[in-house]
C-alpha cells in the first residue's frame, strides 16, 4: 500500500518540480529581456536628452530609483509618468480590432471606462515603437491637431514580447477611411485641411523656452497617418519616423530605423536617393511633397455643381496597388508625373485655390515648395474670399 502510495505520488512531485523550475526559468529570462528592452529605449533618451542624468546601466534590474528619476526628468513629456504606465496594459480590456498596417495592429480597449486606441507594434519593429514613445514622452506635443497620447507598455504575451502604444481613440478612423466613406463640402473640406495643416506647422516649428519642443518632421505623411476627429478636424499620428531638430545645436537627430516612408508618397528627392538626411529643411520639404498629395485627396472627395470624384489614392492610374520604388521612382521622377486636377475644379475657386497649392506643395524642386505656414494661411485666406465657415 505504501509502496503504491509512492509509486504514484513521487512521479507527479517530480514532475511538478521540474515545471515548475522550467516556468520560472522562462518567467526569469522574459523578465530580464523586458528590462534589457526598457533600459535600451532610457538610454536612448538619456543620450539625447538627459546628458546630465545618467541611469545606472550596468545591469540588474531597473530599480524604482530609476523610475523616479525618469519621471521626474520626463515632466515636459506628454503621457503619463512612467511609474503609472508601468501598469497600463494591465488595466487595458481589449475589445475590437480595428485596423491592421504593415507594422501592427490598432485596437480599440478600454481604459477607466473609456474608450483608447492601442497600437500593438510586430516585435520587428521595436524601432518604431522606441521612436514614437520617445518622441511623445520627451517632447510637448500636447496640441488639438496632433493624436493625444495616454502611454508606452511594454508586456509579455505567451513569452512573447507584445510593443502597445496607447493614445485617444477616434471614431470615424483615418482621413483615409473617411474620404472612402464620405463625400465633402467646401466647408468641411478647409476644416480637415486647415486643421491638418495646423498640426504639420506645430510639428515643423521649434518653439524655444522651457516649455519648448524641437521642429519635427513626420517622414510619412499620408491620408492613412491622420485621423478625424467627430468635430471634423485632423489629427496627426503616428511618429514611428520622425526626426528632430534643435537650431541652437544644429543638430539633425535620426534615429536608426530600418523602415522607411510609403513609396506611394515618396517624393522625388527620396526616389533618386540625392536626398540629405542631415539637412532638416530638406526632411520638411519631403513632408511638403506628401501634403500636397494628401489635399488632392481631399479635393477629389469635394461636391461642386453635383459632381464628385469617386475616392482614389495618389497615382492610382500609374501604379498597381503595392507600388515598387522603381515604379514610383520611374513615374515621379524620370516622367515626372504628378496627380491630374479634374477639369470641373477649374470653374470652383475653392478647387482651384486648392489645386493651385498642391502644385506648389509637389513641385520638383524641394526649395520652390511652399512651407506648412504658408500652405495654412493660404487655405484661411480661401475660406474667407468665399465666405466659408
Ligand atoms: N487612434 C486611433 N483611433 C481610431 N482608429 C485608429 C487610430 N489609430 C489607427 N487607427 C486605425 O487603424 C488603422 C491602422 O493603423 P496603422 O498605423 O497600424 O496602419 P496604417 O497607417 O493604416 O498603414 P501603414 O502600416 O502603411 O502605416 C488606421 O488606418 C486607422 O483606420
Ligand atoms: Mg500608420
Amino acid at each position: 500500500m505504501t509502496y503504491m502510495v509512492i509509486a504514484v505520488v513521487a512521479p507527479v512531485l517530480v514532475v511538478g518540480a521540474v515545471a515548475t523550475a522550467a516556468i520560472a526559468y522562462l518567467r526569469r529570462s522574459h523578465r530580464q529581456r523586458l528590462s534589457a528592452a526598457h533600459r535600451r529605449l532610457h538610454h536612448h533618451h538619456n543620450s539625447h536628452h538627459h546628458h546630465h542624468n545618467h541611469h545606472s546601466l550596468g545591469g540588474g534590474d531597473t530599480t524604482l530609483r530609476e523610475y523616479l528619476d525618469h519621471t521626474l526628468t520626463s515632466g515636459s513629456g506628454s503621457g503619463l509618468p512612467l511609474l503609472i504606465q508601468r501598469t497600463l496594459a494591465k488595466q487595458i480590456s481589449l475589445v475590437e480590432c480595428i485596423g491592421k498596417g504593415r507594422y501592427g495592429e490598432v485596437w480599440c480597449g478600454i481604459w477607466h471606462g473609456e474608450k483608447v486606441a492601442v497600437k500593438i507594434f510586430f516585435s520587428r519593429d521595436e524601432a518604431s515603437w522606441t521612436r514614437e514613445t520617445e518622441i511623445y514622452s520627451t517632447v510637448l506635443l500636447r496640441h488639438e491637431n496632433i493624436l493625444g497620447y495616454i502611454g508606452s507598455d511594454m508586456t509579455s504575451h505567451n513569452s512573447c514580447t507584445q510593443l502597445w502604444l496607447i493614445t485617444h481613440y477616434h471614431d470615424h478612423g483615418s482621413l483615409y477611411d473617411h474620404l472612402n466613406r464620405t463625400t465633402l463640402t467646401h466647408a468641411s473640406m478647409l476644416r480637415l485641411a486647415v486643421s491638418m495643416m495646423n498640426g504639420i506647422v506645430h510639428l515643423h516649428t521649434e518653439i524655444f523656452g522651457t516649455q519648448g519642443k524641437p521642429a519635427i518632421a513626420h517622414r510619412d505623411i499620408k491620408s492613412k497617418n491622420i485621423l478625424v476627429k467627430a468635430n471634423g478636424t485632423c489629427v496627426i499620428a503616428d511618429f514611428g519616423l520622425a526626426v528632430t531638430h534643435i537650431q541652437s545645436t544644429g543638430q539633425t537627430l535620426v534615429a536608426p530605423n530600418p523602415r522607411v516612408g510609403t513609396k506611394r508618397y515618396m517624393s522625388p528627392e527620396v526616389l533618386d536617393e540625392t536626398l540629405d538626411m542631415n539637412c532638416f529643411e530638406a526632411l520638411r520639404r519631403v513632408d511638403m511633397y506628401a501634403v500636397g498629395l494628401v489635399l488632392w485627396e481631399l479635393g477629389r472627395r469635394v461636391v461642386s455643381n453635383g459632381i464628385v470624384e469617386e475616392y482614389q489614392p495618389p497615382f492610382y492610374d500609374r501604379v498597381p496597388s503595392d507600388p515598387s520604388f522603381e515604379d514610383m521612382r520611374k513615374i515621379v521622377c524620370v516622367d515626372q508625373q504628378r496627380p491630374m486636377l479634374p477639369n470641373r475644379w477649374s470653374s470652383d475657386p475653392v478647387l482651384s485655390g486648392s489645386g493651385k497649392i498642391m502644385r506648389e506643395c509637389w513641385h520638383h524642386n524641394a526649395n520652390a515648395r511652399l512651407p506648412a505656414l504658408r500652405v495654412k494661411k493660404t487655405l484661411i485666406k480661401l475660406a474667407s474670399e468665399h465666405k466659408i465657415q
